[in-house]
C-alpha cells in the first residue's frame, strides 16, 4: 500500500470513502466535492491504466485528499481504511469501464466488478456492523453503476426507468449488472444502507482518451481517421459529468436507502452526430491550415467493422432522482461539449502523459 498521507484533517469532520476516485468520473468527483465541501476524502485506486494521479494536480497539499494505491478486492487493506478513517460513506465508483476492453479481456471485469465490489462490501458489513447506533444510521454504500446493465432499447421504445429488467449485453455490464445484484442483496439481507445510481454516458475533462468522445478529439488533432463503429447511428444519452457528480452528491444527502436511481443527461444523440459536432467545434476552435490535405476535420471519419454485440440505443427516463430529489442536469449538451473541447485543447500536456506505450498497444490492438 502506498499512501500519502494527509496530515490535520480538521476535527469533527466526517470522512467520505472514495473508490477508483483517479479515473475520469471519480476524479472529477473528488476535485467537485473538495472544492465545495471541507469533509475529507480518502481515495482509494488500484491506479490501473485507467487511473491517473496528474488528475489531482490542483490538489497537491491539500490535506483534505488522502491517496491510497489499492485494490477494492484487497479484504484486509479495505476493512483497515474503514477502521482507520471511519468514513460515514462509501461511494463505489471502481470498476473497469470500457466495453470494447470487455470484449477482448473480459478477466479483470469479473475480477473487479464483481469479485472486488463483493468483498468491497464484504469488509463495510463488519465495519457498518460495529458501528454505534447513530453512526450506522447515517452511513451509507453508494455504488455507482450504469445504464448498460438495462440492455438495448428499439428506436420507438421508452426510456429506461429503474423498474426495468437487467438485460446486460457485453462481459462490462454483465460484470456491472453482478454488482448492482449484490449491492441489492446486501441491502435485503443484511440491511446495509445501500443507493445504487444508474447512469448514461459521462463526458468531459480527465476521460481516457479510449472512450468516444476524447478519442475522437484526440486523432483528429493529429489528423488521424476518426473511428465509427458500423453505420454509427447507435444513440446514447450524453452527461456532462459535473452534472453526474452533482447527482452522485444528491443521491448521498437525500436518497431513500435501497433505493436505484437512474440518471441522464436528457440528450440523445446518435454517434456519427456527436462527431459531426465534435467535427464543426474544432474548425471553429482550433482551424486547419490551409496548407494541410484536408479542410475540414469531418474529412477524417471512417467508418469500421461495428463492435461485436453493440448495444443500439440507451436512454434513461431520469423522473425519478427529479421528483424525489430535485436533481436535474445543469449543462445543455452545447455548453458541456465546449467546455469539454476546450478543456482537451488546454491540456494537451495531460493528454501527451496518458497516451503511453500501453495506450499505443490499445489503439493498435483495436483499430488495425
Ligand atoms: P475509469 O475506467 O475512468 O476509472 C476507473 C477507476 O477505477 C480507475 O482509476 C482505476 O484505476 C480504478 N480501479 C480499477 N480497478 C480497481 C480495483 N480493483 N480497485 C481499486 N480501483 C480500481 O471509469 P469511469 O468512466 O470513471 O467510471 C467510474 C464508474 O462509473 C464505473 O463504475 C463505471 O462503471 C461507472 N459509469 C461510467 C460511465 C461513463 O460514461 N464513463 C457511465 C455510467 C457509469
Ligand atoms: O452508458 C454508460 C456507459 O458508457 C458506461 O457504463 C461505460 O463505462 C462507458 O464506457 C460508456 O460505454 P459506451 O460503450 O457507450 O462508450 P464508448 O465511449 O466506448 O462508446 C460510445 C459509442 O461510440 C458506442 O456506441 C460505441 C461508439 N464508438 C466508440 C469508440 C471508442 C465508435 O463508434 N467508435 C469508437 O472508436
Amino acid at each position: 500500500m502506498c499512501s500519502i498521507p494527509c496530515g490535520n484533517r480538521g476535527a469533527g469532520l466526517m470522512t467520505i470513502l472514495v473508490t477508483g476516485g483517479a479515473g475520469f468520473i471519480g476524479s472529477n468527483f473528488v476535485i467537485d466535492w473538495l472544492a465545495g465541501s471541507e469533509e475529507p476524502v480518502i481515495n482509494l485506486d488500484l491506479l490501473t491504466y485507467a487511473g491517473n494521479l496528474i488528475n489531482f494536480a490542483a490538489l497537491k497539499n491539500d490535506d483534505r485528499h488522502t491517496f491510497v494505491n489499492g485494490d477494492i478486492g484487497d479484504s484486509s487493506l479495505t476493512f483497515q481504511l474503514l477502521q482507520q478513517h471511519n468514513p460515514r460513506a462509501v461511494i463505489n465508483f471502481a470498476a473497469e469501464s470500457h466495453v470494447d476492453r470487455s470484449i477482448h479481456g473480459p478477466e479483470d471485469f469479473m475480477q473487479t466488478n464483481i469479485i472486488g465490489t463483493f468483498r468491497l462490501l464484504e469488509s463495510v458489513r463488519g465495519y457498518w456492523g460495529d458501528l454505534p447506533d447513530a453512526e450506522k444510521a447515517n452511513f451509507r454504500f453508494l455504488h455507482v453503476s450504469t445504464d448498460e446493465v438495462y440492455g438495448s432499447l428499439d428506436a420507438d421504445a421508452p426510456a429506461f426507468v429503474e423498474t426495468n429488467r437487467y438485460e446486460p449485453n457485453s462481459p462490462y455490464s454483465a460484470s456491472k449488472a453482478a454488482s448492482d445484484h449484490i449491492v441489492r442483496a446486501y441491502h435485503h439481507t443484511y440491511r446495509l444502507p445501500v443507493l445504487t445510481t444508474n447512469c448514461s454516458n459521462n463526458y468531459g475533462p480527465f476521460q481516457f482518451p479510449e472512450k468516444l468522445i476524447p478519442l475522437i478529439i484526440h486523432n483528429a488533432l493529429a489528423h488521424k481517421p476518426l473511428p465509427i463503429y458500423g453505420d454509427g447511428l447507435q444513440i446514447r444519452d450524453w452527461l456532462y459529468v459535473g452534472d453526474h457528480c452533482s447527482a452522485i452528491r444528491a443521491v448521498l444527502a437525500n436518497g431513500t436507502v435501497g433505493e436505484v436511481y437512474n440518471i441522464g443527461g436528457l440528450n440523445e444523440m446518435t454517434n456519427i452526430e456527436i462527431v459531426n459536432r465534435l467535427c464543426d467545434i474544432l474548425d471553429k476552435l482550433r482551424p486547419i491550415s490551409s496548407d494541410a490535405s484536408i479542410c475540414s476535420y469531418c474529412e477524417l471519419i471512417t467508418h469500421i467493422k461495428d463492435r461485436p454485440g453493440h448495444d443500439r440505443r440507451y436512454a434513461i427516463d431520469a423522473t425519478k432522482i427529479e421528483s424525489a430529489i430535485g436533481w436535474r442536469p445543469a449543462e445543455t449538451f452545447e455548453t458541456g461539449i465546449r467546455k469539454t473541447v476546450e478543456w482537451y485543447l488546454d491540456n494537451q500536456e495531460w493528454v501527451e502523459q496518458i497516451v503511453t506505450g500501453g495506450y499505443r498497444r490499445w489503439i493498435e490492438r483495436q483499430y488495425a
